[in-house]
């Protein structure tokens, strides 16, 4: 019997590319998938694996302290891996609570029923956004301020600020990791890469918040999982990992590029008003995971390329979620405020 990995959100982007990673490179491992498979989660993410012996499944969310308690107790997983969370900033500018519930609330009823049980390691997936907008100044390393812009990367800092607390107070034995902007294939449509390469298929104005010259440190999701993989065999408990992808690139240059390989005009662009509270550049120093053994491998050409066939021959996987406003609309960020109060009643 291998090695037991529970991931919890698993069947979200990066969590189905890192299950499907699991089970194709390591081997040998038995892998429970725990997601709440909200709109972001799909088990379609996971088609050509869900017959396989070695992965289960489990549709619960990671609030049910209930719940995750039986689960952890029935498996007995070795690795804990939490990717879940509410993700999108855009949608967290119109409703926060339920990024509250998940970033915060969710994190803590993890790091709760984990207090009172023997896993001998949590790996808990944060994000750069958590430093904030580093405009004009260092890339963060993993002891700079955490100084979040929007109800997202406030959600996910205080998710980490716990994380950290249980590590000094309880010794709970988990590593957090901060990944910079990941892509590649399963993402869903209302992020900035597959919402291009869909618009720009059909033909549809692509937008640009602002002037585009916001910068983002751009990984590819294969890359990620493999530092995740190195994080895990040789990490220490207690400690941050910043994942950089050493790769900057302005977001109206991402479009154009998009653009070209698809063989698209430029005119497809369309500048929309800028969202509220736009972080203009986030940048890590990777010089931890670096020291680890670990670099980014997948030249920004070759990913960007493979994300563009994935999403053109794979319409089956995307077809089914265009009708979503966040992918329908070009400043999604506007309306629908005042949603938080009766999330909660
Ligand atoms: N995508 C990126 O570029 C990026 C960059 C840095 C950090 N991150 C972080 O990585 C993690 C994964 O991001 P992603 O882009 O794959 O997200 P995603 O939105 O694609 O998937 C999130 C997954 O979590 C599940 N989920 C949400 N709430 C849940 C709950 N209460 N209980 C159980 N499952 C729940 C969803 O069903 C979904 O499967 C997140 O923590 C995110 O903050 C993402």
């Amino acid at each position: 019997m291998g090695r037991r990995f529970m991931i919890i959100g698993g069947a979200g982007f990066m969590g189905s590319n890192f299950v499907r990673h699991l089970i194709k490179e390591i081997g040998d491992i038995e892998v429970l998938v725990y997601d709440k498979l909200t709109y972001a989660g799909r088990l379609e993410s996971l088609r050509d694996l869900i017959n396989m012996k070695n992965l289960k499944f489990t549709r619960a969310d990671l609030c049910d302290e209930e719940n995750l308690t039986k689960t952890i107790e029935g498996f007995d997983p070795e690795i804990i891996v939490n990717f879940a969370a509410e993700t999108h900033v855009d949608r967290s500018i119109n409703e926060p609570a339920p990024f509250l519930k998940t970033n915060i609330l969710g994190v803590f009823t993890l790091l709760e029923v984990v207090r009172r049980r023997e896993v001998p390691l949590v790996i808990h997936i944060s994000t750069d956004e958590v430093y904030g907008d580093l405009w004009n100044i260092q890339p963060a390393n993993e002891r700079s301020p955490l100084i979040p812009s929007n109800p997202y990367s406030a959600s996910k800092a205080s998710g980490d600020l716990l994380a950290q607390a249980y590590w000094k107070t309880y010794r709970l034995p988990i590593i957090i990791v901060r990944p910079s902007n990941n892509y590649g294939p399963y993402q869903y449509p209302e992020k900035l890469i597959p919402k291009t390469i869909i618009r720009a298929l059909h033909n549809m104005p692509v937008p640009v918040y602002g002037d585009g010259m916001q910068i983002r440190d751009w990984l590819y999701v294969k890359d990620f999982c493999e530092a995740l993989n190195v994080i895990i065999e040789r990490g220490k408990k207690g400690e941050v990992y910043n994942v950089p992808g050493l790769n900057e690139r302005r977001n109206i240059e991402v479009v154009r590029d998009i653009l070209k390989l698809l063989g698209k005009q430029l005119s497809l662009i369309k500048f929309v008003e800028d969202r509220p509270g736009h972080d203009k550049r986030y940048a890590m120093k990777g010089d931890k995971i670096l020291a680890l053994g670990w670099r980014p491998k997948t030249p920004w050409s070759e990913g960007l390329r493979m994300t563009v066939e994935w999403y053109m021959n794979n319409e089956w996987w995307w077809k089914p979620l265009l009708s979503d406003r966040y992918f329908q609309i070009d400043t999604p960020w506007g309306g629908e405020r005042g949603a938080s109060s009766r999330y909660w009643s």
